[in-house]
């Protein structure tokens, strides 16, 4: 997805920038491009097609010099990927743009701009944004107001960075509906769609609100107007997560490194939530006790993996609160006519929270009488934290490989702390409760010991490199993680790979088996293993390679076509935490034999802030 740097700084910005989009690349992207306000007078700009190194290496040939900036690397939107596309965008010479989001008018502005006489050099609808901004700032002389009449006339969501030869030593940022922040430095000013792509000049951050506008200037002077065009101050934070997360460190791929992070955040996800016996339910927020006990039912609404973690929360919340729960995708469930009875919270699962449609989905909500939201999320200051009543942070850091891996993982510890802390609201033995709480501390240990099977999994996957397809079967609250491990291995892999839950095989999918389909599965000992078992003696009878990620006492084990990798045992609940890992770790090492770009697979984006 696009990202957005900008600088005032008292070097010269090129370097600030460049750096800003490397770390911008795990969101995805096609086009990258810069424009400086230059030492010598007027604007300059380089644009290069594919990764920021094309972009590092014309930097090279022909490098950028003045104190002021702006860079973007683009997903497209409107138009093809390429040179001419790629932001920043221009308006004669004296002035650029970097945009993210969408403008939806963007069709009427075009036509009556070039009835103007303006000439539109892309396909793009950040172009009109150049041409309005030209219109409004000549002989204006307050490049901010012109910015604020611009803004009137589009319709969309954006972030934007605009910088004009006329005010050097100015950058102007804007946001509605797509996310900005201003790193705060020494006398130096920056702004960026993610605080990730700054954490090497600061570590200080303003997250801007819906519809401010802010003037970065020399001496690292930050000016913010609101919606209303009102001065505003606000606060500044400081990033929680070290600069490390935002390093491979030893590890090949940010993917693997992230997928052996997952002991310990899992433990940071835990951390002051658990008392003795109990989820302490003051973890969700001062109200979260006295509106949890009005919860009647519950409707979760997410995107792609986060999607998945709450397929898995419907089977824990039902068991565990016996409160009836709905989950949903985000692009679904904000077209519907959804009904909502009374007492009905509405969560929303997401790494980012700024996923485009979950965030309209929340938007959606709350014009329809919900008890109240709440956000699970990964990054706080996001949108999604923003404007949910409620919220639980889920700790993992920040997540660079675009396949989510410890996101997902500390997204499920997350929902069984809210199902433990309804379970204590609505009742839920205590002895129930102790077993359960007792067992997320035992979690991040085990999830070790899986990834010590590492190498072992490293072997199985040498069977899937020449496969093109492959069948996840899981049953109960593991036909989500069945669903996961497909995704993983389409998404990183290329390989084609569907989840069923177990007993659906015999309704359709049975008819792929043969012995280039391999069967994937995992078995936990729970109430469903018989039934699974009896699956997979169907698989088995039509030739199907199997592999099962099993528990070590369940009783089975490696024999012609079926290959079996005990996990150690674990409370049943948790399980779908625990089992995920393999899953991870196969679809990594599948991918890298096949020699796939793991950490930015082809066509996706990290962060989809477009709908
Ligand atoms: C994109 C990412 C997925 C992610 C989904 C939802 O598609 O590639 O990994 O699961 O968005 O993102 P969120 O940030 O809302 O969890």
């Amino acid at each position: 997805m696009c990202g957005i740097v900008g600088a005032v700084a008292q070097r010269n910005v090129q370097n600030i920038l460049l750096e800003g989009l490397r770390r911008l690349e795990y969101r995805g992207y096609d086009s990258a491009g810069m424009a400086v306000c230059a030492a010598q007078g007027g604007l300059q700009r380089r644009r290069a097609l594919g990764k920021v190194a094309a972009l590092a290496a014309r930097l090279e040939a022909e490098p950028l010099t003045g104190h002021s900036g702006i860079a973007h690397t683009r997903w497209a939107t409107h138009g093809r990927p390429s040179e001419a596309n790629a932001h920043p965008h221009q308006s004669g010479d004296r002035l650029s743009v970097v945009h993210n989001g969408i403008i939806e008018n963007h069709e009427a502005l075009r036509h009556a701009l070039e009835r103007d006489g303006y000439v539109f050099d892309s396909e793009t609808d950040t172009e009109v944004i150049a041409h309005l901004l030209d219109r409004e700032a000549r002989g204006a002389g307050d490049l901010l107001a012109a910015v604020q009449r611009v803004l009137a006339a589009l319709d969309g969501a954006y972030a934007l960075g605009v910088v004009h030869a006329d005010e050097p030593d100015t950058v102007i940022g804007a946001r509605k509906g797509s996310p900005l922040v201003v790193g705060v430095g020494i006398d130096e000013a920056f702004l960026a769609s993610d605080p990730l792509a700054l954490l090497q000049v600061t570590d200080r951050f303003i997250y801007l609100d819906e519809g401010d506008v802010v003037r970065l200037s020399g001496k690292g002077r930050i000016e913010i107007v609101d919606a209303r065009g009102q001065a505003v101050e606000r606060e500044v934070q400081t990033f929680e997560h070290g600069d490390g997360a935002a390093s491979k460190g030893s590890y090949r791929h940010f993917m693997l490194k992230e997928i052996h992070e997952q002991p310990a955040v899992i433990a940071a996800a835990l951390e002051g939530r658990l008392g003795d016996h109990g989820v302490l339910v003051e973890s969700f927020g001062p109200e979260a006790a006295e509106l949890f006990a009005r919860v009647k039912q519950v409707h979760i609404v997410a995107c792609g993996t986060s999607y998945h973690a709450g397929m898995v929360a419907r089977y824990w919340l039902e068991r565990y609160t016996g409160v009836p729960v709905q989950v949903e995708v985000a692009s679904e469930y904000r077209y519907r006519q959804v009904v909502v009875p009374e007492g009905t919270l509405f969560v929303t699962l997401s790494q980012s929270g700024e996923t485009a449609d979950t965030l309209a989905a929340l938007r959606f909500a709350r014009e329809r009488g919900y008890l109240a939201s709440l956000a699970i999320c990964n990054v706080p200051g996001s949108s999604l934290v923003r404007e949910s009543d409620l919220t639980l942070m889920t700790q993992a850091g920040p997540e660079i490989g675009v396949a989510s891996t410890k996101a997902f993982t500390t997204q499920l510890t997350a929902l069984m702390l809210l199902t433990l802390a309804l379970g204590r609201i609505k009742g839920l033995a205590a002895a129930e409760q102790s077993a359960l709480v007792e067992a997320l501390r035992g979690l991040p240990g085990l999830v070790d010991r899986v990834l010590a099977l590492d190498g072992m999994v490293e072997t199985l996957s040498g069977a899937f490199a020449e496969k093109h397809h492959a069948l996840f079967l899981g049953r109960g609250a593991h036909f989500p993680i069945a669903l996961e491990g497909a995704l993983k291995l389409k998404e990183i892999s290329y390989i084609h790979a569907e989840a069923y839950p177990a007993g659906e095989l015999k309704h359709g999918p049975l008819a792929l088996v043969d012995s280039e389909m391999p069967v994937i599965s995992v078995a936990p000992n729970d109430e469903l293993l018989d039934k699974l078992k009896s699956n997979l003696q169907e698989v088995r009878a039509r030739g199907g390679e199997l592999f099962v990620f099993a528990d070590e006492g369940v009783g089975l084990s490696d024999g012609e076509g079926v290959h079996v990798l005990h996990l150690p045992h674990v409370h049943e609940a948790l399980a779908p935490i625990l089992y995920t890992v393999p899953l991870q770790l196969l679809s990594y090492h599948v991918a890298v034999l096949k020699g796939t770009d793991v950490d930015q697979p082809r066509n996706l984006a990290k962060s989809v802030t477009v709908e």
